[in-house]
C-alpha cells in the first residue's frame, strides 16, 4: 500500500500534467509560459472543457457574465448565520443551494458561484452590500469590481487572469481527485465541485496561503526570519507555502505568481520583504530536512499576489476555488465519459472476532 497514495496512478487524463522532477505544468498541451499573461479565465475554461462539454460557444464570456448574474440570486440566502462563518464554509453553502445536474448552463453556474459569493461574503461581512455582477465585464475584471465597489486596472485584471488561469487544473491534486470520486457515482456536477471546495480548504492544500500572510507579518522583518523559521520548525509546525507531494524542484507557479506580483509594481518593499524570508526558509529547510527536497509552492506568492489585489487573506481559499472549479468540472466530466465508480480497497487491520457466530 502506498501512504497517502503516493505515486498511485488513479485516472488518464489529458487536461494537465505535472511533471514534478522537472518542475513543469502541462495544461492540455500548453506550457504554464503560453498561457499566463495572455491567456483570460475564460479561455482557459474553454481549453478545459472542450471536447467534455456540448454546444460550448466560441467565446465563453457572455455566457459566464449571465451565470453570474444568474447565481447572484442566490445571495439573498446571505444571513448572520453564514456571515459569522469563514468566507469559504459561506461560499460552499451558497453554492449548494445551487440546483446540481450535468449540463453546460449547470457546470457554468457553478463557475460563477465561487466568484459571485466570496465578493458578496467579502463585502457582506466588512457591512458593504453585495454587488449585482456586471455581465459585460471578462469574469475577472468583475470579480474585482465586485469585491471592491470599483473598476480594477488592466493590470490588476491581467493580474488576476493570470492567477486564475495558473491554479486552474493541476493533475490529480487532493481537490480533483475528490471531485473525480464524487462525479464517478454521477450525484451531479454540483455535489462533486462542492468535494473539490471541501477539500481544498485545508491548510494542506487550497488552505495555505492566508496562514503565509501571517507568517510574514509575524516575521516583520528580514533579519527576524531566521530566528522566527527556526523556531517554527523546532516546534514542529510545517512552513505554509513550501513543500509539495509532486515537485521535488521549484513549482513553476510560484515563478509565474511571482512575476504577476513584480508586473504590478506598486508593492515591491512586500515582495523584496517575502523574497528574502523565501531564502531564509530554503536554507533552513534544506539545513534541517536534508532527505527531503522541499521547495517554494504556489501558495507562497499566492499569497502575496492575493494580498496585493487587496482580497482579506480569509478569503485566498476562495479565489483559488475561483480558477480551481473550472478544472473540477472538465475532470468530473472526464470521469463521466471513460470511467467506472471509483471503489479502491482497504485492508482490515483490526482485530477478529474472538468466536465465530
Ligand atoms: N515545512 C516543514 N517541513 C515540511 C514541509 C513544510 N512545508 N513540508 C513537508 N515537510 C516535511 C515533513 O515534516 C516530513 O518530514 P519528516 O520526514 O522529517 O517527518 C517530510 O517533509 C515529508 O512530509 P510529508 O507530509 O510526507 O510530505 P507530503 O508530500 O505529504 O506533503 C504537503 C506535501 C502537504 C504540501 C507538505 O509539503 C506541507 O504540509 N506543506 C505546507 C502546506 C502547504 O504549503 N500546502 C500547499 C501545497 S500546494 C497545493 O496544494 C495547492
Amino acid at each position: 500500500m502506498s501512504d497517502g497514495l503516493e505515486d498511485v496512478v488513479a485516472a488518464d487524463t489529458v487536461l494537465s500534467e505535472v511533471d514534478g522532477r522537472a518542475g513543469r505544468l502541462i495544461i492540455r498541451g500548453r506550457s504554464l509560459d503560453e498561457l499566463t499573461g495572455r491567456t483570460r479565465f475564460e479561455d482557459v475554461t474553454h481549453l478545459l472543457f472542450a471536447g467534455f462539454y456540448e454546444d460550448l460557444p466560441a467565446d465563453l464570456q457572455p455566457a459566464l457574465g449571465a451565470a453570474r448574474l444568474e447565481v447572484f440570486a442566490e445571495v439573498a440566502a446571505l444571513d448572520t448565520g453564514l456571515l459569522d462563518r469563514t468566507p469559504i464554509e459561506a461560499m460552499r453553502a451558497l453554492t449548494a443551494r445551487l440546483a446540481d445536474g450535468d449540463n453546460l448552463a449547470i457546470a457554468l453556474r457553478l463557475v460563477a458561484a465561487p466568484a459571485v459569493f466570496t465578493a458578496a461574503v467579502v463585502r457582506a461581512q466588512a457591512g458593504e452590500a453585495p454587488l449585482r455582477p456586471d455581465p459585460a465585464l471578462t469574469h475577472a475584471a468583475d470579480i474585482l469590481r465586485m469585491l471592491r465597489g470599483q473598476t480594477a486596472s488592466p493590470a490588476e485584471v491581467a493580474a488576476l487572469d493570470t492567477y486564475l488561469v495558473t491554479v486552474s487544473d493541476h493533475g490529480l491534486n487532493a481537490s480533483t481527485f475528490a471531485a473525480r470520486v464524487v462525479a464517478s457515482t454521477r450525484a451531479g456536477l454540483g455535489s462533486a465541485v462542492l468535494a473539490g471546495i471541501s477539500a481544498l480548504k485545508g491548510p494542506l492544500h487550497g488552505g495555505a496561503p492566508g496562514p503565509v500572510i501571517e507568517m510574514l507579518d509575524a516575521i516583520g522583518r528580514p533579519e527576524n526570519a531566521r530566528a522566527w523559521i527556526e523556531g517554527a520548525l523546532e516546534r514542529g509546525d510545517r512552513l505554509m507555502g513550501f513543500g509539495h507531494r509532486i515537485y521535488r524542484v521549484r513549482d513553476p507557479r510560484a515563478d509565474a505568481l511571482k512575476g504577476a506580483v513584480r508586473r504590478l509594481d506598486a508593492r515591491q518593499g512586500r515582495l523584496e520583504f517575502a523574497e528574502a524570508v523565501e531564502a531564509a526558509a530554503l536554507a533552513i529547510l534544506r539545513e534541517k530536512k536534508p532527505n527531503r527536497p522541499l521547495d517554494t509552492n504556489v501558495e507562497f506568492y499566492t499569497a502575496l499576489l492575493l494580498e496585493a489585489l487587496a482580497f482579506p487573506p480569509s478569503a485566498f481559499t476562495c479565489v483559488f476555488a475561483m480558477g480551481r472549479v473550472a478544472g473540477w468540472l472538465a475532470h468530473a466530466r472526464e470521469q463521466l465519459a471513460g470511467g467506472r465508480l471509483i471503489r479502491p480497497q482497504s485492508r482490515y487491520v483490526g482485530p477478529l472476532p474472538q468466536r465465530a457466530a
